[in-house]
C-alpha cells in the first residue's frame, strides 16, 4: 500500500510522515454519509478503531475461500486456514517483537488477556497476605480482575497515585514497591497509555523498578500498541495484553504475550477441546503453549483480519504513526487550550501524551457536548471511559474524549476546536 501525499496536503504532513486525509480512502466507513450531512470527523479510535479495506477483504476472503476449522483437518482447506491463522500469530509476535510466536496466546481482547493472567498465574502465585500493585489511571480491565483475585485469595490490591497533570506519581510507585514484612508485591500491572488521560507511562522504567523490587510486571498495551512501537524485549515485561479491534483489526480477537517459562508453568484458564493432547475418563493432559490456553474453536477469520491490520500498520511504520499523532496532539492541545472554560486533562508535554485528549467543559455535561459534536459530524466518546477511579481522582463525573489515529489530519483538529466553540455557543457559555 503506497501512502500518497498531494501537494495541497503537504502542510498537513509532519516531516517524513503521511497524510491522514489520503489514508481516509482506505477506510470504507468514510463513505457512509453522516446524519448531519457533515463530513465525518472520526475521533473515537480509543474506543474501537475503524477497519481499512484490507482488513475487511482479508476477513471476507477467509470466509469465502480459505475457511475451515484450524489445527484439526488433514485436508487442504484446513491446512490452508491453519497456516493463515498461525501466520497471524507470527504477525502479532513480530509486531511486539516477541522472541517466539509460541508466547502469543490468542484471546478475545485485552480484558480476557488480563483475566487469563489473574486467573491462571494469579490463583497459583498470589496468596494470603500478598500484594498486587496497579495504578489509579487504569482501565477497569486492569483493575477489576486484580480486585477479584485479591478478594478471593486474601491479598491486598494497592494503587499508585496520579499527579494533578495525570502522570504516575513515581515516588508513590517506589513506595508501593517497597517490601512489607520482607515481601515485595507479587505483580505490578500498568497501562502503557491511559485511555482516559492519554498519559504515556514510562513502562520500561516502571518494569525495571518492579523487577528490582522482586515483582513481575504486566503491561496493558491496549492503548499503546496501536499507536507507537511496542517491543516486549525492550520493555522487559513478563506479560503484555493487546486487543485487535483498537489497532484497525476486527473485534473478538486479542492476545496475551507472556514469557515462555511463565506460560509453561501456568495452569489452563479454560478447558475443553484443542487445549489438550490426551483425554481419558480419568483426566486430561494439556497441550503445549500457546494452545494450552486456547480452548475451543478460535476466532479464525478475526485473527487473519488482525494479521492484515498489522501489515497495514507496519507499512505505515509505527514510528511514523506515533509521529503523526504527536503532531495532531500538539496542534489540538494548542487550539483547545486557547478556548476559555475548557479544562484539558493529562500532561501538556507531547512526549508523554498520546493522541487522546480528555476534556471537561465548565457547565456543560460531556454527554451534551458529544451530542452537539455529533451534529457537526464530530464523533467523540463521552463518559467515564471505563476508568472511574480517574474520574474520582479529578472529581468529575465524565469527560469528552477525542482520540486520533492514522486517518486524522489538521482539518479534523480544526473541526474539533470548532465543535467545542459551537457547544459553548449553544449552551450560552461564550464563543
Ligand atoms: C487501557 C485499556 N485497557 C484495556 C482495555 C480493554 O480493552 P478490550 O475492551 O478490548 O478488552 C481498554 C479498552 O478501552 C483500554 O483502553
Amino acid at each position: 500500500m503506497a501512502v500518497q501525499t498531494t501537494p495541497q496536503q503537504a502542510s498537513e504532513v509532519p516531516e517524513g510522515g503521511f497524510s491522514g486525509a489520503a489514508l481516509r480512502a482506505d477506510f470504507p466507513m468514510y463513505e457512509v454519509p453522516t446524519r448531519s450531512g457533515k463530513r465525518l470527523v472520526f475521533l473515537d479510535a480509543a474506543a474501537s478503531a475503524p477497519k481499512p479495506r484490507v482488513v475487511i477483504d482479508a476477513i471476507a476472503e477467509t470466509y469465502a475461500h480459505h475457511y475451515a476449522n484450524v489445527h484439526r483437518g488433514i485436508y487442504e482447506l484446513s491446512e490452508d486456514a491453519t497456516s493463515r491463522f498461525e501466520g497471524a500469530r507470527q504477525a502479532v509476535a513480530r509486531f511486539i517483537n516477541a522472541p517466539s510466536e509460541r508466547e502469543v496466546v490468542f484471546v478475545r481482547n485485552a480484558t480476557e488477556a488480563i483475566n487469563l493472567v489473574a486467573y491462571s498465574w494469579g490463583r497459583t502465585n498470589v496468596g494470603e497476605g500478598d500484594r498486587v500493585v496497579t495504578t489509579q489511571l487504569e482501565h477497569h480491565a486492569n483493575i477489576v480482575p486484580w480486585q477479584q483475585l485479591c478478594a478471593e485469595v486474601g491479598a491486598t490490591l494497592e494503587y499508585v497515585a496520579i499527579t494533578d497533570d495525570g502522570r504516575l506519581d513515581m515516588d508513590d510507585l517506589r513506595a508501593k514497591l517497597e517490601p512489607r514484612e520482607g515481601r515485595p508485591p507479587r505483580l505490578l500491572a500498568v497501562a502503557g497509555v491511559s485511555n482516559a488521560l492519554g498519559t504515556i507511562n514510562p513502562v520500561r522504567e516502571i518494569v525495571r523498578m518492579a523487577h528490582d523490587a522482586g515483582a513481575l510486571a504486566l503491561v496493558d498495551a491496549a492503548q499503546s500498541a496501536p499507536h507507537m512501537p511496542v517491543d516486549v524485549a525492550d520493555i522487559g515485561c513478563d506479560f503484555l495484553a493487546i486487543s485487535g479491534h483498537k489497532m484497525l483489526g476486527p473485534s473478538g480477537i486479542g492476545a496475551l504475550w507472556g514469557r515462555r517459562e511463565l506460560l509453561e508453568a501456568m495452569p489452563p484458564f479454560m478447558t475443553g477441546g484443542s487445549m489438550i493432547i490426551r483425554v481419558s475418563l480419568e483426566g486430561a493432559e494439556w497441550n503445549s503453549v500457546p494452545h494450552k490456553f486456547e480452548a475451543g474453536t478460535p476466532a479464525i477469520a478475526e485473527a487473519i483480519g488482525w494479521g492484515a491490520a498489522i501489515g497495514y500498520l507496519e507499512n505505515l511504520g509505527m514510528e511514523r504513526v506515533r509521529e503523526h499523532e504527536r503532531y495532531l496532539f500538539t496542534h489540538a492541545w494548542e487550539a483547545l487550550s486557547a478556548i476559555p472554560g475548557l479544562r484539558l486533562l493529562g500532561p501538556a508535554d507531547p512526549e508523554i501524551h498520546a493522541g487522546v485528549i480528555s476534556m471537561v467543559m465548565d457547565e456543560i455535561h460531556p454527554h451534551d457536548v458529544a451530542t452537539i459534536f455529533d451534529a457537526e459530524g464530530v464523533a467523540v466518546r463521552a463518559g467515564h471511559h471505563c476508568a472511574q477511579p480517574v474520574m474520582l481522582r479529578y472529581d468529575i463525573p465524565a469527560t469528552t474524549r477525542a482520540s486520533f489515529y492514522v486517518y486524522n489530519d489538521l482539518d479534523d483538529v480544526e473541526a474539533l476546536a470548532g465543535a467545542v466553540r459551537s457547544a459553548r455557543r449553544v449552551f450560552g457559555v461564550g464563543g
